[in-house]
């Protein structure tokens, strides 16, 4: 039963550490993926959903909404963290899961983080479009609608609550495709090149997040916290209803903002291209998630101070903090700021998409050719095109209604995954050389697993329905195809698993 073949610890550190013509080149040290890592955290996130976040869900608690979905990623990457350093593959936790729950969880957890790097992308490209457009503007420069959004949209019905597709009069997002299409062309180009172009972004986003806590602290006012529904201007404001304020509504805000941590766990895609994978990937997560928790904080404290929360349900609730402090220069540098944000974060989604592909393609789930590595640039050139071109329709046609929110029940699944992964291999294989090692892993795994569910049930049902059918697709294609061509690869090569 190739079902639950599991793929052999020896045989992937040896894959590993291959070099030469053939292999990914290995250039990244520490900094650059930290700065891979924040790279993909700081986007859509942070400048778009804390608003919505705070006006709808939490109010100003919506700072516990994110020390809540930060003490989960951080359980989740102390777990990514000891896999990555033991076994140091560019498939990240589609390999960890080959081997240690077998194939066919394998090819789900892979089908799944397109949700997260796939799908990711897709979302952010059509923010980053948003944004673009709203620069623009703000120069006179009007991109004709047709060609600025997607031709369907996926809503619901306001009488029935049905959901269903509408026209929206448009032909195409341009600006979102040819976001994907550079960013496409950098990363068949070379890694070393897509991450210096990353680490200047990441440089100019880091800043101007930083300048504006820094001038946001002094126009904090508590009595900003006192709403119609707030009389009293507390902290967490009393429950409405279900997900609506109080402890429920902190909760709910933290599926919500969730989003905006997701990308960190790309950096262990890139962990066959690092030069010192035992030490610097737990660095590279550990650290850009740090950074950025901090960073998310203090922007949610300020937000919500300078601006009442019940106010903050619009697009772009940073530039209305900003208005808010009556430094109106500050916004195009925002608006700036939140362009190249968003670049990044697609830069590193897609970074991870196409080496889970890669290693997918290697094994046989995928068509063996997409797995071969360019050889002068030393990149998986191939399966970067193919996947460039499948999100640049995707980014140019799909309705983000539809797929928007797929991406942090993908990412939940893929972190509830790793956590048990890496327990399961302290019982496979306990005497594993592991230069990391999770602390109190019968804590932290268990406890990652179950804060990873419990924001994917605080999820609502339609985005479970739709990762259900996703999962469905997947498991027809892995027993029509992916199975029977893995198992012939391996016989090829005279494998064993
Ligand atoms: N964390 C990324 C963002 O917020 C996906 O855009």
């Amino acid at each position: 039963m190739s079902l639950f073949a599991r793929k052999s610890i020896p045989a992937l550190q040896r894959e590993a550490a291959a070099t030469g013509d053939g292999t990914l080149k290995r250039s990244l040290s520490a900094t650059n993926l930290v700065m891979i890592g924040i790279g993909g955290i700081i986007g859509a996130g942070i400048f778009v959903l804390t608003g919505h976040a705070a006006a709808s869900h939490a109010g100003p608690a919506v700072v516990l909404s994110f020390v809540i979905s930060a003490i989960t990623c951080a359980l989740a990457g102390l777990c990514y963290s000891e896999m990555a350093a033991a076994v140091p593959v560019a498939g990240s936790a589609y390999t960890y899961s080959y081997a240690t729950l077998g194939e066919l969880m394998a090819w789900i957890i892979g089908w799944d983080l397109v949700l997260e790097y796939g799908v990711g992308a897709v979302t952010v490209a059509v923010g980053w479009a948003g944004y673009l457009n709203g620069f623009l503007e703000g120069f006179g420069i009007h991109i004709p609608a047709a060609y600025a959004s997607v031709p369907f949209d996926w809503v619901a019905d306001k009488v029935t609550h049905i959901d269903h597709f509408v026209s929206t009069g448009a032909v195409v997002n341009l600006p979102a495709m040819l976001v994907v299409a550079l960013v496409t062309a950098l990363l068949v180009v070379g890694i070393e090149t897509s991450a210096k172009v990353n680490a200047a972004f990441v440089v100019l986003k880091v800043s101007i997040v930083v300048l504006f806590i820094a001038v946001g602290l002094g126009h904090v006012l508590h009595s900003n916290w006192v709403t119609v529904a707030n009389p009293e201007g507390l902290f967490i404001p009393p429950n409405l209803g279900a997900g609506q304020f109080g402890w429920d509504g902190i909760v709910r805000a933290s599926g919500v903002v969730f989003f905006a941590y997701i990308g960190f766990d790309a950096v262990s895609t890139a962990a066959q291209e690092s030069k010192n994978p035992q030490r610097d990937m737990p660095i590279g997560m550990l650290g850009s998630l740090a950074i950025c928790t901090v960073l998310y904080i203090l922007v949610a404290y300020v937000l919500t101070g300078v601006v009442p929360y019940d106010q903050l349900n619009v697009a772009q609730p940073i530039a209305k903090g900003i208005d808010a402090m009556g430094l109106p220069w500050l916004a195009p540098f925002i608006k700036f700021g939140a362009i190249l944000g968003l670049s990044s974060v697609i830069l590193v989604l897609m970074l991870g998409q196409t080496r889970v592909f890669f290693s997918m393609s290697k094994d046989g789930l995928l068509p063996v050719s997409f797995g071969k590595v360019h050889a002068k640039f030393r990149t998986p050139a191939r399966i970067t095109l193919v996947t460039g071109m499948a999100i640049m329709v995707a980014a140019g046609l799909a309705p983000i209604g539809l797929v928007g929110e797929l991406c942090s029940i993908g990412t939940l699944f893929a972190f509830a995954l790793v956590c048990l992964g890496v327990m399961a291999l302290r019982l496979i294989n306990p005497d594993l050389h592991r230069p990391f090692r999770t602390p109190f892993i019968w804590i932290v795994g268990p406890a990652g697993a179950l804060a990873s569910f419990y924001l994917m049930w605080a999820l609502p049902a339609d985005t479970w329905i739709r990762l259900i059918v996703w999962m469905a697709i997947g498991l027809v294609i892995y027993f029509v195809y992916g199975q029977r061509n893995a198992a012939r690869v391996r016989a090829e090569r005279g494998e064993e698993i």
